[in-house]
């Protein structure tokens, strides 16, 4: 009796098709099924995100997370961080996407899916105009696909320079630069180095320089979290970064992987430093209301950098006004202005793809979603399609997000 039913993946794509590990979502099942129909064969093996085997043969997305060799990336971190990242292995943990674990990030593997759907190729140019740590562009980059980030905090403008620099680096320079941790960590706490990236902005080694900063930057709130000091924390951070460097960079010459050109700018989405009638997609993720200060979360790294948080508040989106009602009103007031920025600088028909949840009981049932649907259909984008995704994890009251997909008519 058995005999006769099918799994779904074989009545979708066929025996000889597997979907990856940790593909259990319906909302996953729905994006498989939409890369399957919308890229080649070689290009489901080149480049999708939720394939393991495609007419037998293993796709690139499955063998770099197995070439990355996370368990010796962690050998050093706890327990519940190593499992943490072991169990993202296909879908957060990879590439330099774990270099930060920044609050709010998107999950990697959503983005490429998005990317291949919506049919951008190499050639193209990807903007994430509120980019936090820029995942957006490093999906974009792995699969040689050219990304602007922007974003209004200078701390995800370090992270995104990191993260995407790193996918392309020389590791020999990376390892002469930090052949002596101890000597580094004391020039970090003592000679105010962020004054070094202010004196010497065309420094070719000033990137690799960035990714010891972030890591001290990563220690220091990792340090404020734990029992152990930064002393004894950051060796054991910088060695995480620079074998998940190493391992990327050998899964990379293996699979020849060509990585697209990243643009990071600080600016704001209200008034985007970005040509009009240039973008081919924007995939992008705004704060959720008021959910979350960007700014709070990030006020240690942000103070030593020396930045002045009261400046960046004012134009935050989400941060400003009193009580629900004025917050919202001036939440929706800047996300209007964010919409008419994008729709000025994609092409004709370029989609824009919006990611965003409703914690309804913090707005008083307001559901953001519903709102941006209607302010973007004001400003004459084209609503298409809002895809269910399920938050797992969670303890609070969101419990889902919406994939918004629109289009730029003209
Ligand atoms: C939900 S987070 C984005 C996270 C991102 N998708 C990632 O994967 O890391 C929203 C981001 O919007 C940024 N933001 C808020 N107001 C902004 C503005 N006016 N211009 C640009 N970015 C802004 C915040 O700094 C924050 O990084």
């Amino acid at each position: 009796m058995i005999t006769k039913h099918k799994l779904i993946t074989e009545r979708l794509f066929g025996d000889n098709y597997q979907l990856i590990d940790g593909t259990d979502d319906i909302f996953e099942l729905d994006l498989a099924l939409w890369e399957y129909e919308s890229l080649s064969k070689k290009e489901l093996v080149d480049r999708s995100a939720y394939f393991k085997l495609v007419e037998g043969k293993e796709t690139n997305h499955y063998k770099t997370c197995n070439l990355q060799n996370l368990e010796e990336v962690h050998k050093n971190s706890s327990f519940r961080t190593k499992i943490f990242f072991l169990d993202g292995k296909y879908s957060t943990g990879y590439a330099t996407h774990s270099l930060f674990p920044y609050r709010g990030k998107f999950h990697p593997q959503l983005i490429r899916a998005l990317l291949n759907i919506l049919e951008v190729k190499p050639g193209n140019t990807v903007l994430d105009p509120m980019a936090g740590s820029s995942t957006v562009a490093v999906e974009a980059n792995l699969l040689g696909i050219d990304s602007i980030s922007v974003d209004l905090s200078p701390f995800c403008g370090l992270m995104g320079r990191v993260k995407t620099f790193s996918l392309d680096l020389d590791f020999k320079v990376l390892e002469y630069i930090v052949r002596d941790p101890k000597e580094i960590l004391e020039k970090l706490k003592k000679e105010k180095v962020p004054e070094y990236f202010k004196n010497n902005k065309d420094d070719k080694k000033r990137n690799y320089y960035e990714i010891v900063l972030l890591a001290f930057l990563d220690t220091m709130g990792f340090a404020s979290r734990s029992s152990s000091s930064i002393d004894k924390l950051f060796p054991r951070v910088l060695e995480r970064y620079i074998s998940t460097m190493k391992y990327f960079q050998e899964a990379r010459q293996k699979l020849d992987l060509k990585i697209g050109k990243s643009k990071i700018i600080e600016g704001s989405v209200l008034n985007l430093p970005v040509e009009e009638n240039s973008i081919d997609a924007i995939i992008t993720s705004p704060p959720y209301s008021f959910a979350i200060d960007y700014l709070k979360n990030d006020q240690p790294q942000l103070e030593y950098l020396g930045y002045n948080l009261e400046t960046l508040r004012e134009e935050m989106i989400g941060l400003q006004g009193r009580g629900v009602d004025n917050k919202l009103e001036m939440y929706f007031d800047k996300m209007n202005t964010a919409l008419k920025e994008m729709k000025r600088v994609s092409k004709k028909n370029a989609p824009i793809v919006i990611i965003i949840g409703t914690n309804d009981i913090q707005t008083n049932g307001v559901i953001l979603e519903t709102k941006i649907v209607e302010l973007a259909e004001k400003q004459g984008l084209k609503f298409e399609l809002d895809l269910i995704k399920p938050i797992r994890g969670l303890q609070n009251t969101m419990k889902n997000e919406s994939i918004l997909f629109f289009t730029k008519l003209k």
